[in-house]
């Protein structure tokens, strides 16, 4: 009865969340289990820089972007966006990839080895664990040329810094290298460390512009996410997430990044599902099967005392 009623007006979900918000209530907590993407107004200005920045023409020196925020807070998905908009493709002859924007991670173990294992591995070619860093380079190189990437992006850019100092110089050149050889942007993406370690060379410091991605705060920008997630859950009665007090205490309780945010809503709208509530109130937050960073910390710190 009163599923029929809540359903009638669905005008407060976005048109693909009114499609789900009609399914059965597993389907709808396990849609509620993935991420979907909300194009805040940063992560649609660090997409549209990084577009700007791949049609950019060739430059004796590449102009690169350091995307740099709190563990947790998008970068990785702003990079996943837009690597969706330029899929690997393949080519005529079907004998290799064209590969747009190459997506590769710095291992946390670094070393030159590994690192061009990584970037085989973004490449889908065979890896050579047991080859020599020159021929490894020559082979990232020339597949990186043959697969005509066009921008390389090094995410978890901060785990250089578990390396020696010898060692991080070393990465150091090996970024300055890659650029000069390549004449392609590199973007780096990482925690503030990141941005230390790129600033601890000269050169690149001044190559790279710094895009920070800070911790949310109370502001409009807020409230407008807020509204965005109460958008696409798909949950038969409307949120009043945007609400300034609301709104505080979503920011007080998860610490301030955009992950947390998610993971407290959507653990609030399965209780909003199961309680048949229907929306996230101050009451379905309550119940949400949710610990803060800090409290997790806690816990876990308790176990191993
Ligand atoms: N644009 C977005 N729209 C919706 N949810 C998002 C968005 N960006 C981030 N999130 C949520 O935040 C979570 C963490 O995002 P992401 O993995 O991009 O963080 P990160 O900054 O790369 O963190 P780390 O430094 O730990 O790698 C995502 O799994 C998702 O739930
Ligand atoms: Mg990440």
């Amino acid at each position: 009865m009163d599923d029929v009623v809540a359903i009638s007006d669905l005008s407060h979900l976005i048109p693909a969340a009114q499609t789900t918000a009609l399914l059965p209530d597993t389907e709808r907590m396990a849609h509620l289990r993935a991420d979907h993407w909300i194009g805040y107004t940063r992560a649609q200005t660090a997409v549209a820089k990084l577009e700007e920045m791949l049609i950019g023409p060739p430059r004796l020196r590449m102009p690169n972007l350091l995307i740099v925020g709190p563990t947790n807070n998008g970068k990785s998905m702003i990079i996943e966006k837009f690597r969706r908009r330029h899929r690997p493709e393949s080519t005529p002859t079907q004998d290799h990839q064209i590969i747009p924007v190459l997506v590769m991670q710095m291992p946390s173990d670094p070393s030159l080895t590994r690192f061009y294992n990584m970037v085989l591995s973004a490449l889908n070619a065979p890896l050579r664990p047991r080859a020599r860093v020159a021929e490894l380079e020559a082979l990232v190189l020339h597949l990186m040329r043959t697969t005509s990437v066009r921008m390389l992006v090094i995410d978890e850019l901060h785990n250089m810094l578990a390396g020696s100092t010898a060692m991080q110089r070393e990465f150091l050149n090996l970024i300055r290298f890659l650029g000069n050889e390549l004449r392609i942007p590199i973007i780096g993406v990482g925690t503030r460390d990141a941005y230390l370690a790129i600033r601890s060379d000269d050169q690149l410091e001044n190559r790279f512009e710094p895009f920070s991605l800070p911790l949310w705060e109370e502001d409009e920008e807020l409230l407008a996410l807020l509204a965005s997630f109460a958008a696409v859950y798909p949950l038969r009665r409307p949120s009043e997430l945007h609400q300034p007090e609301m709104a505080r205490y979503i920011l007080e309780r998860t610490e301030g990044t955009i992950g947390e945010m998610a993971r407290l809503l959507s653990h609030a709208a399965v209780a909003a599902i199961e309680s048949g509530t229907e929306a996230i109130t101050n009451r379905t937050l309550t119940l949400a099967k949710y610990d803060s960073p800090t409290e997790r910390r806690r816990a876990f710190e308790r176990r191993i005392s």
